[in-house]
């Protein structure tokens, strides 16, 4: 009986593995519709730049009730602004997504003053872009603990309600960077493969608990010019362009609305980093050496004192 078991459960299985491509095909040739979030509880960190504030300023016009969560109050409260006056329902809180006492006591706040959080977007991010010997300790510790440990502590607060109603949408702002080694961005690189990682893990769990309904999406831009890295070149702009945080945001709007599950922007980069993947160590870093894209260290425009203003930015 239990041999009949494997044997179906295999023919199932093998079954479900053959129809993947075609499924997948289908999938991208039937334009996904659109979800509506009216009214639905959104919450945004880092929004008070860059990112953040241009998907607030898109999802704004779908009629959601938006939650703002920023360290810098100055930013997040001038979004805010702008946007209630545009119409929509804001709730602007200065936090410090790494502060584990604040992400707790703020979330209460937003259970108190505005609902329970549906939608749920970890946009906050940090760089360095420094030499792996020469970063700061407490740049590498803030490094993981805004682009990846800050989601866990905001999850904690409200997945659980998800869960509950097993509904809701988490989204993760990983990066190009979380799948793809590049130089002079170790601490950045680990930080957003943890943060992409912790997703594709959560997904299983959230299958296996029976959580079907829980959408999660995670988005993986190349560079996008919002100034938090500064020094960006492209060998090929055509084909591996530098992203105006307005087409990013614009993308990352539609994914949402679509539940699309992963997400690089642009889509070439995913095909290109799965060439890549192909490779050896070695010929992976003689093709990104040869495109040429990222950070540029070296680049006479990043004196010492830039890169000193960053590293006091961060910590
Ligand atoms: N800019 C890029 O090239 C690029 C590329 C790929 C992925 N990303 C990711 O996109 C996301 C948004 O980046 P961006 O370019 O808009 O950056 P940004 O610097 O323009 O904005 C980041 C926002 O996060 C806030 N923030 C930083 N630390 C915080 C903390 N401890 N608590 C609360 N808020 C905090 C900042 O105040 C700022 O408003 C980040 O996760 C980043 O890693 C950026």
């Amino acid at each position: 009986m239990a041999c009949c078991g494997v044997i179906f459960d295999t023919i199932k299985l093998l079954l479900c593995m053959l129809c993947d491509p075609f499924v997948r095909l289908a999938r991208g040739l039937v334009p996904k519709s659109k979800k509506s979030i009216k009214g639905e509880i959104v919450l945004i960190t880092g929004a008070g730049h860059g990112l953040g504030k241009e998907v607030a300023t898109r999802l704004a016009v779908l009629g959601p009730v938006l939650v703002l969560w920023d360290i810098n109050k100055e930013n997040n409260d001038a979004v805010a602004a702008k946007l209630r006056a545009s119409g929509c329902k804001v709730f602007p809180y200065r936090v410090d997504v790494t502060d584990e006492q604040q992400v707790v006591q703020t979330a209460n706040k937003v259970k108190q003053e505005v609902g329970d959080v549906s939608i749920l977007i970890n946009n906050a991010g940090v760089f360095s872009g420094l030499p792996l010997t020469q970063i700061p300790r407490q740049v590498v510790r803030k490094c993981f603990e805004v682009n990846a440990m800050a989601h866990f502590w905001i999850l904690q607060q409200f997945l659980p309600h998800m869960i509950d109603l097993d509904r809701g949408h988490v989204v993760a702002v990983a990066s190009i960077a979380g799948h793809q080694g590049v130089p002079y961005m170790t601490d950045y690189c680990a930080s957003k493969f943890a943060a992409a990682g912790a997703m594709e893990a959560l997904y299983m769990e959230l299958q296996s608990m029976g959580k079907r309904h829980i959408r999660l999406t995670t988005i993986n831009p190349i560079i996008i010019t919002t100034g938090l890295i500064s020094n960006v070149k492209s060998r090929f702009p055509c084909l591996l362009p530098l992203l105006t945080v307005d087409e990013t945001a614009k993308r990352v709007v539609s994914a949402i609305l679509k539940e699309e599950e992963v997400v690089f922007i642009p889509g070439r980069s995913r095909h290109l980093n799965e060439l890549i993947g192909c490779f050896s160590r070695r010929t992976r870093f003689k093709i990104l050496d040869y495109v040429s894209y990222g950070f540029d260290l070296e680049d006479p425009k990043q004196p010492e004192t830039v890169k000193q203003q960053k590293v006091a930015e961060i910590v």
